[in-house]
């Protein structure tokens, strides 16, 4: 039997259209748009409006994808969204997912990694592909951060936005996607985290509210020392050099940690792809936001070689290697 391997067919994104400024953030928190910069390299973010959902991004990145790899409803046999701003518990975002779509009868469902879920779901739809288990799969990495941030809190409102990316993924004679490799440890839990779930019964149970907790400068580190660990793992695993990689994808948390890793890899900024000033950290849409970006507007061409990586809470992290 031949090998199957596993090829990006389409990407697609889907963002709000209400965009926050620094100079918006200058107005709500003791900030300065020199700071954000300076230390991040975020100039504006999209945020969801009152009225819009996760669910509406996931679904406007989906249905674009699936126009760009040319594929319909009947055609979908896998859904997985990446999230950790669900719509609601349950049912989980995959089956919401395919309710909009018209998807039915496929495995769909939720798969939480922070930062790192889209890489997370990656990985496992390319199981799915290259077993025979799964013929065209939908993959989306869809947040609203913006509804889990202190908007009173300056050292991490100013950093995050909302969107979703997706692709469709199709069996392929040739890779497609060369290796993924996921990581994770636990023992970072308290650095960055949202305190409440479902199931801890908070001390006063009809007031349950909760915001992101994150000790910044801590995971900054630990974050350019994994991701600088994995884009090697991940080369090393295919015998490829640095300089033959065309673009590196990666997360988009901070541009002085892209920068850190890029370093790493000795490529020039000019091959790394970089959403961060128009997006902000949008955590696991991140990564498919930035591919579909540089896929539309021509900058990543089929045959070309990509990295993609990613940094989150849990601590997760995670690469894949990619013939586009
Ligand atoms: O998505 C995956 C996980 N997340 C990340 O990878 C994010 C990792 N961390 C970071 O990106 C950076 O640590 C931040 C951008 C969050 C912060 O940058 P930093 O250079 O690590 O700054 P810091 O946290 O050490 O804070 C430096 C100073 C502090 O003041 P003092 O104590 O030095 O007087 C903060 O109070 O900056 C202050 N500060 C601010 N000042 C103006 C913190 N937030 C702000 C702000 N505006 N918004």
């Amino acid at each position: 039997m031949k090998p199957v391997y596993t090829r990006i067919a389409g990407t697609g994104r889907g963002l709000p259209d209400k965009i926050l400024t620094n100079q918006d953030l200058e107005k709500m928190v003791d900030t300065t748009d020199e700071w954000i910069r300076s230390r991040s390299g975020i100039e504006r973010r999209h945020i969801a409006a009152d009225n819009e959902t996760n669910l509406d991004f996931c679904e406007l990145a989906a249905r674009n994808a699936m126009q760009a790899a040319d594929v319909g409803p009947k055609d979908i046999d896998l859904v997985i969204v990446g999230t950790t701003t669900p719509d609601q518990v349950f049912p989980n975002m995959g089956c919401l997912l395919q309710r909009r779509l018209g998807i039915h009868g496929c495995a769909a469902f939720s798969l939480e990694a922070a930062c790192t879920g889209f890489i997370y779901a990656l990985d496992i739809a390319d199981k799915f592909i290259r077993t025979g288990s799964a013929k065209c799969a939908l993959i989306v990495g869809g947040e609203t951060l913006s509804r889990m941030t202190d908007w009173t809190d300056r050292s991490t409102c100013v950093l995050f936005g909302d969107g979703a990316g997706a692709v469709v993924l199709e069996p392929a004679a040739k890779p497609g996607i060369l290796s993924t490799h996921l990581h994770a440890d636990g023992k970072y839990a308290d650095l960055l985290f949202f305190p409440s779930g479902v199931s801890k019964k908070p001390k006063d149970f009809y007031a349950r509210r909760d915001f992101i907790h994150m000790k910044g400068s801590e995971v900054f580190k630990v974050a350019v020392t994994k991701l600088g660990e994995i884009v090697v793992e991940a080369l090393e695993a295919n015998d490829l050099p640095p300089e033959k990689l065309d673009w590196l994808v990666p997360h988009q948390a901070n541009l002085r940690i892209i920068e850190a890793t890029a370093r790493k890899l000795k490529m020039p900024m000019e091959k790394v792809i970089l959403t961060v000033q128009d997006h902000g950290n949008t955590s696991t849409a991140s990564v498919p936001m930035a591919l579909d970006v540089a896929v539309r507007d021509g900058r990543i061409q089929r045959g070309q070689t990509i990295l993609l990586e990613a940094f989150g809470g849990g601590f997760t992290w995670g690469a894949a290697l990619i013939r586009y």
